[in-house]
């Protein structure tokens, strides 16, 4: 949450500031309650900011005019203070001379603010982040450098932070930092600079070098040079560069009308792409759960529903019952019972969600269990935690809204399940090699849907964009898939939607019931769909309109049906029993085409950020 983008060069030909504002748009799916840029020139700190989105702001404030060589951006997702312009980051001292921009949360602010209020120093807004300006002021005007002053002043925080700090008395270089919240280093040689960001996209298309800055550690960022420190020792600490596999494009609308319609479309591809990760990476993290006694999965949204459907790939092909649990509950539910030797399955997109980096400690720390990750982003902070990671091959995903990491997440722990179960010698060896065969035919049928059923797709989803209220239903493995199509649909198209396995839904749900109500199920033709047809009869009983996800040669729930989705999948057991690769993909694309109906950005939901760095 919140994107923070800085660079750092002597280069005369650089537009930094625009170079700047565009980074922050890449990051935009980090925040978008306001944004402001920092440049140094002159030895004076020229600063615009203001609340709204990015491109509207530089309609009015011109970002790209800003001269200087050095400057740092902020895009926001609010905490403290609501998102008016003077909560805008940059902040800056009472001398209007050192600007800080923070992503995460000082959980000592109201102390803080309190010591240097009654020390003189007047707040311009009501954030956290402000707190650190004036601490850096003090400590610079007792004679510190800016790094040691921004040491110090970090001394002073308590809580989670990503900093970026620097000042019109020292022209030559910014300080970053970071504790929890993520910060990544580019290394631009060709164009003679250095950028700090909280997530890679921001820097892509100018450099795939990048350097990770971890938990505790500081830098100091001059145009040639990065010296790293480690923030509780203040001793130099060695890192290596390496190379971002991700393509530059990646990062860029590439002719779409949205970042959510371009990546949907990649999803045939990204998933064909993880089905084929080398197999030692799946042996090293199949071996390790089977190791284990118990068996945990867990992560927040999206990223859980991916959860969802491997806890019921792991039990239909690995024979392991893998507990799924909301990172956010993690340590509450699993207070004093967990037992030795456990496994934890983390999942997620970003690698820097603090819920689930929280619960993964809290196994860790206080269980010693086992950490295995599948995660998108190469270096986050979850891999670092992990003894083994996956790593997705979605790519950036900058819709806020997440779609191809998930496709990507349940076909890894697809991979995972299938091979426990070949390592346990518990599947067949000729069946294995017809799940083999039908998980290699899995991207075609997601490409046929993207090519041959998307307009209808959309025209369903037209038709029904305006209704307030949905229920998504579904039983066993296609829980995780009607979940997941809820939560999309609610996200970007604002209506009421919830999730219920299909049964459950008569101990209450059907008291909503009313003529026209729609109620979406997802009807693969597997071992739950002829009780799945009990379900849609007491809805349609009660006047419930039903739209069915079914097999493209479905004819039983077709015709109870008052519209069908359909995937074009063979007529193959095999294929039915993959059914989570496939039957969420299309919830996705009607999640998306009835909110663009609805007039709403699908990248940048209300109230929504991607990669939520706060508890
Ligand atoms: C919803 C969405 C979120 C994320 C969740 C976890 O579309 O994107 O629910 O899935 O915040 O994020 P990661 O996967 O980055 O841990």
């Amino acid at each position: 949450m919140c994107g923070i983008f800085g660079i750092v060069t002597q280069s005369k030909d650089l537009p930094v500031a625009k170079l700047i504002r565009e980074g922050l748009q890449r990051l935009e799916y980090r925040g978008y309650d306001s944004a402001g840029i920092v440049m140094i020139s002159d030895h004076k700190l020229h600063l615009k900011k203001d609340a709204g989105r990015i491109n509207d702001i530089n309609a009015k404030l011109h970002f790209d005019e800003m001269p200087g060589l050095i400057g740092m951006g902020h895009t926001r997702w609010a905490t403290h203070g609501p998102p008016i312009a003077k909560n805008a980051h940059p902040h800056l001292d009472c001398t209007g001379k050192i600007a800080v921009i923070h992503n995460g949360i000082l959980e000592n602010f109201q102390q803080l603010r309190k010591e240097l209020s009654a020390r003189g120093h007047i707040f311009k807004s009501d954030t956290d982040t402000e707190a650190v300006s004036h601490l850096v002021e003090e400590l610079i005007k007792k004679g510190l450098n800016l790094r040691e002053a921004a040491l110090e002043a970090i001394k002073c925080c308590e809580g989670a932070f990503g900093l970026v700090i620097c000042a019109a008395d020292h022209p030559d270089s910014i300080i970053v930092a970071r504790r929890e919240s993520p910060l990544v280093i580019g290394i631009d040689k060709a164009r003679g600079a250095i950028y700090a960001a909280s997530d890679i996209p921001a820097f892509l298309p100018l450099t795939r070098t990048a350097l990770i800055l971890n938990d505790n550690e500081m830098a100091e960022l001059k145009p040639d040079q990065v010296d790293i420190y480690d923030l509780l020792t203040d001793k130099p600490v060695k890192r290596d560069s390496y190379e971002v596999e991700w393509s530059i494009d990646a990062a860029e609308k590439g002719g779409y009308p949205y970042f959510m319609l371009k990546e949907l479309h990649e999803v045939p591809a990204k998933v064909k792409a993880q089905i084929h990760i080398p197999q030692s990476d799946i042996d090293a993290f199949a071996k390790a759960i089977i190791g284990a006694s118990h068996f945990y999965i867990t992560a927040a949204g999206t990223a859980y529903h991916a959860c969802l459907a491997g806890k019921a790939l792991f039990a239909r092909f690995a024979k392991i019952f893998v507990k799924p649990i909301l990172c956010s509950e993690f340590r509450d539910e699993l207070r004093d019972c967990m037992k030795p030797n456990s496994v934890v399955i983390a999942v997620s997109q970003s690698g820097e969600t603090l819920d689930t980096l929280e619960a993964v400690r809290y196994a860790r720390e206080k269980y010693n269990a086992k950490v295995c990750s599948v995660v998108n982003v190469v270096g986050s902070s979850l891999t670092r935690y992990s003894d083994h990671v996956i790593i997705t091959t979605a790519g950036p995903e900058i819709a806020v809204a997440s779609q191809k990491a998930y496709n990507t997440q349940v076909s890894a722990l697809c991979l995972i399940a299938l091979r426990i179960a070949e390592l346990q010698g518990q599947m067949p060896v000729d069946v294995s090699q017809k799940y083999r065969e039908a998980l290699n035919g899995v991207p075609a049928v997601l490409e046929k849907i993207r090519t041959e059923h998307e307009q209808k797709i959309k025209k369903l989803a037209e038709k029904y964009a305006k209704k307030p209220n949905f229920y998504f239903l579904a039983r066993g493995a296609s829980v995780a898939a009607a979940a997941e199509g809820a939560l999309k649909f609610k996200e970007i198209s604002y209506s009421h939607t919830e999730a219920y396995a299909a049964g459950e839904s008569k101990h209450g749900p059907i008291a909503l019931i009313v003529k026209d109500f729609p109620v979406i199920f997802v009807a693969p033709p597997d071992d739950t769909y002829e009780r799945l047809i009990g379900n849609i009869m007491e809805m349609k009983a009660r006047g419930a309109t039903i739209i069915a996800t079914v097999a493209e040669y479905d004819e039983k729930i077709t015709e109870l049906a008052t519209d069908t989705i359909r995937i074009p999948h063979p007529k193959d057991e095999y294929y039915v029993n993959l059914s989570p690769l496939m039957y969420t993909y299309p919830l996705q694309i009607f999640a998306y085409y009835a909110a663009v109906h609805n007039g709403h950005d699908p990248d940048k939901p209300r109230n929504l950020a991607k990669s939520v760095t706060v508890k």
